[in-house]
């Protein structure tokens, strides 16, 4: 049962001046002072860099416990989903607030299927870049463009079924997106999706077959491939959501406002963390011995290195979803898929871990691996090259997204995201003609 009760009052009290503000709790007995009369009453506003104890919005689609490592969409845990659903299913549920019925899931498959062709004039998009771009770049770059190909969308005062068409121009078409630059990346020919195959076995048959080739994908790599998506799904007002959130509150249409969220995932603190761990693991790797230089780096006083793959906002001990993809990846190695990555990279990634949290630097900091440090492994199996990482993270994160920014445009009333500031700069001084400037 969703709640959001108003549970007592916090009293502040500024020189003579005090004020009672709201105490709310939320289904799962999280707490929140809600502040939004402060400035009215007082004056005042609060200051929180980082936003390390602001609750931007209420919302009823992800819950997290960062102390116990619970991750859940919808209420139903993340190892559940893991284990039973589809990413298509899990996007549905993210997106529309429940699961789906079969009726309903072949519905949305299907609308995924027909929407997962580009345009052909999109085709041309990427011949204009450059063949060292970053395939995140064109990834924000053409899911923008589709605004273009697609004007409906840019109409504010959309319906559901408006946004479900929206929904599955996204969905389907960032996975394709994806699959032509990587094919263009290695100047091989595009390939068409086909209508036979499902969502990760398209993606699969579109990065990896040839034109004429009747290419089965290897079980084994789907489930796999579906696991990290469902993984990534979802993970409340992380930095890329709460910026789709932020760029969709002044109306900006839903291409846009992914176009901006798959922008923010891309840093390495974020989304581009996946890419670091398998750069460093990768080196590793080559150069013999170098687990304690990567440690001893990102623990010297005053280093602003971080060891990528490790530590999280939210998770004060092991992220769900890394123990989730750990698991999954000893199964692949030693499972009968035809497919082989590095395995040595797991052995490194393994002892890199155990190495880090010997150290009390990590212990004290509650810093443990999160979802990136695990997911590239996979990505790596699954012949994904290292730069294409954060691009798989972004796909899977699409329903995540939507699901948010549907949810921030039926908030009543709507507002937009506008945060207020300090100023710290120079006091009023006065315009100075340049022949007198020193
Ligand atoms: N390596 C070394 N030190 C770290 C790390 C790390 N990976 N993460 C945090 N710290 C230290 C940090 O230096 C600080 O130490 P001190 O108190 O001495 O100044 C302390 O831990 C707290 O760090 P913080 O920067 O205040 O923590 P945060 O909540 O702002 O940052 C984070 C969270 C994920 C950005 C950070 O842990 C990090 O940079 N990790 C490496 C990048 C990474 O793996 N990102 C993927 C996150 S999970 C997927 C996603 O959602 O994007």
């Amino acid at each position: 049962m969703n709640r959001y009760e108003n549970v007592g009052k916090a009293e502040l009290k500024i020189g003579d001046k005090k004020i009672e503000l709201p105490i709310y709790e939320g289904t799962e007995n999280e707490r929140g002072i809600d502040v939004s009369t402060l400035r009215e009453a007082t004056g005042h506003i609060t200051v929180d860099p980082g936003y390390m104890n602001t609750g931007s919005c209420t919302s009823n689609i992800t819950f997290i416990d960062g102390d116990k490592g619970i991750l859940r969409y919808r209420g139903i845990p993340i190892e559940e989903l893991a284990e039973k659903a589809s990413f298509i299913e899990t996007a549905y549920l993210l997106i529309f607030g429940k699961l789906p019925t079969s009726e309903e899931l072949t519905a949305f498959s299907n609308g995924l299927t027909e929407n997962a062709p580009l345009h052909e004039d999109i085709k041309k998009f990427f011949d204009g870049f450059p063949s060292a771009t970053h395939p995140m770049a064109i990834l924000c770059s053409v899911v923008s463009a589709l605004s273009g190909y697609y004007p409906y969308s840019l109409d504010p005062k959309r319906d559901e079924s408006e946004i479900t068409s929206t929904a599955f121009q996204l969905i389907s078409k960032a996975r394709t997106i994806a699959a032509y630059s990587y094919r263009k990346s290695v100047g091989e020919p595009f390939i068409y999706p086909r209508e036979k195959f499902k969502y990760c076995q398209n993606f699969l048959h579109m990065m990896f077959s040839y034109p004429g080739e009747d290419y089965v994908p290897d079980p084994d790599m789907t489930r796999a491939l579906e696991l990290v998506l469902i993984l990534h799904a979802d993970h409340e007002q992380n930095c890329s959501t709460s910026t789709v959130r932020l760029v969709g509150s002044a109306r900006t249409n839903l291409f846009a406002s992914v176009a901006a969220g798959i922008c923010a995932l891309w840093g390495p603190l974020h989304g581009g963390a996946n890419q670091e761990v398998m750069e460093m693991l990768e080196d590793i790797n080559a150069s013999g011995e170098k687990i304690d230089h990567y440690i001893n780096e990102a623990m010297k006083p005053g280093s602003t290195k971080r060891l990528s793959g490790f530590g999280h906002r939210v998770y004060k001990t092991y992220d769900p979803r890394a123990k989730v993809l750990k698991e999954a990846f000893h199964r692949l190695v030693h499972g009968k898929s035809k497919f082989r990555g590095k395995e040595e990279l797991l052995e490194i990634a393994l002892r890199l871990e155990e190495r880090a949290l010997k150290e009390d630097f990590f212990i004290s900091r509650k810093l443990y691996p999160n979802v990136d440090f695990y997911s590239g492994l996979i990505y790596n199996f699954l012949g994904i090259p290292t730069a294409m990482f954060p691009v798989m993270f972004a796909i899977g994160r699409v329903p995540g997204w939507i699901a948010h920014w549907k949810e921030m445009r039926e908030t009543k009333p709507p507002r937009i995201g506008r945060p207020r500031q300090i100023y710290t700069g120079p006091a009023k001084s006065s315009y100075i003609p340049i022949e007198q400037r020193t």
